[in-house]
């Protein structure tokens, strides 16, 4: 740990089980702001189950786990600091989960305007602005079945919120 850097991902001794399963057994590390950090090991082994922990999609059952100074090792974190965590910690998720009724345009300009207040309007244009950055625009007002697998994941990563 860099010293006078405050990580923006701190985890000790992290635990996390789904029953009998244990995927998390005691892991420790911590991120510091702006690195950037791959998490690599065979399919199964809990990489998604780790970063669902870090916005709380998990609760974690042993351990401490810091994100952005919330303290996610207490039961009782109140839905501000759950908004406040999830509007920071933006997640892509392994399957698209796109809404199927939605054009791209609007499932993309849906999360700024419920998690961060934009209007439509700017929702939208933030949106146009980064499908224009990964090679979509043409594709703003299409559904996401008249969409290839990877036109679909990068719908699903450019938004920072998202
Ligand atoms: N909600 C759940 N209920 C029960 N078991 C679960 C649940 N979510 C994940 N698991 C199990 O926990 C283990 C870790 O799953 P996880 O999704 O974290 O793996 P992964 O490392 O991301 O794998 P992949 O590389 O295939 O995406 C797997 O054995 C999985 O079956
Ligand atoms: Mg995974």
């Amino acid at each position: 740990m860099l010293d006078n850097v405050v990580p923006a991902i701190q985890f000790d001794r992290v635990e996390k089980s789904f029953g009998s399963l244990k995927v998390l057994k005691g892991i420790s590390g911590f991120i510091n702001p702006g690195e950037v950090v791959a998490i690599i090991g065979p399919s199964g082994c809990g990489k998604s189950t780790l970063l669902r922990c870090f916005n709380r999609l998990e609760k974690i059952n042993g351990g401490r786990l810091t994100v952005n100074g919330i303290d996610l090792s207490r039961s009782n974190l109140t839905s501000q600091q759950l908004r406040q965590l999830r509007a920071d910690v933006g997640m892509v998720f392994q399957h698209f989960n796109l809404f199927p009724h939605m054009t791209v345009l609007e499932n993309l300009a849906l999360a700024p305007q419920k998690v961060l207040g934009q209007s439509a309007k700017e929702g939208s244009r933030t949106a146009r602005f980064f499908l224009d950055k990964v090679g979509l625009a043409q594709k703003a007002e299409a559904y996401p079945d008249q969409l290839s697998g990877g036109q679909k994941q990068r719908v699903r990563s450019p938004v920072p919120s998202a």
